[in-house]
């Protein structure tokens, strides 16, 4: 059975996990940094206690922290129950079970939680939505995203990768995005094909696997 999603659900990674999917380095976080389709993960909260905050933007942000609560938890048994009939889609090295990932999945989310209204207030959660993001040309050294484009291939055409990416690239100066497979870690049809047209825009793009 396959992993299904009607729409794009809010579901949070860890800081640790951050560091992997992105490969950031000292210097990287000392960066200025935009998470886009950041949703209810725990980088923005940990940079910020790290003292060198960042900006995330997403959609759900519009939402008050109880609302964002309540549309974490109606979105964990689903997940949770799709993650144990797809265990085997899963590299289970850093994190031995469905149990484990459920978790830390939860801890992080919580930290967001905790840190999101006061964030806020204070600029760092952004209620904004691709491809159209309100800030000024090479506003950030580091752009990144994750789990939104490419994974969710069935949920979005090529014609909204492609916008969402230019978008990306107009409001950074490097562009960071994971996976580059989709939820069922199947090669994403969108990825040639972005990668091609970005090309000849002139863009240096480079596919890590
Ligand atoms: C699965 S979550 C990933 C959260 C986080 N990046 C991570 O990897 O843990 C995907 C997020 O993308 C957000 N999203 C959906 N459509 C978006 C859009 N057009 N622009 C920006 N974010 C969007 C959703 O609201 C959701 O919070």
């Amino acid at each position: 059975m396959d992993f299904h999603y009607e729409d794009i659900v809010p579901w949070g990674r860890s800081f640790d996990e951050y560091l992997g999917m992105f490969n950031l380095s000292e210097d990287d976080l000392a960066r200025d940094i935009v998470d886009v389709g950041g949703g209810p993960a725990s980088f923005n909260a940990l940079m910020h206690q790290r003292g060198t905050p960042i900006v995330s933007v997403d959609p759900i942000y519009r939402y008050s922290e109880s609302e964002l609560r309540q549309r974490i938890q109606d979105t964990y048994d689903d997940v949770i129950a799709q993650a144990h009939q797809n265990r085997d889609k899963f590299v289970w090295t850093h994190i031995s079970s469905v149990d484990e990932l459920a978790e830390i999945r939860m801890q992080a989310m919580e930290a967001f939680c905790r840190d999101f209204e006061n964030g806020k207030q204070h600029g760092r959660y952004i209620d904004a939505s691709l491809p159209n993001l309100p800030f000024p040309d090479g506003r950030f050294d580091l752009v990144l995203s994750a789990h939104l484009l490419f994974f969710y291939s069935a949920n979005r055409d090529l014609a909204f990768h492609l916008n969402a990416i230019r978008e990306l690239l107009r409001i950074g100066t490097e562009v960071r995005i994971f996976p580059i497979v989709d939820v069922n870690s199947n090669p994403s049809p969108f990825l040639s094909p972005a990668i091609d047209a970005l090309e000849k825009d002139g863009i240096a793009c480079s596919a890590l696997l």
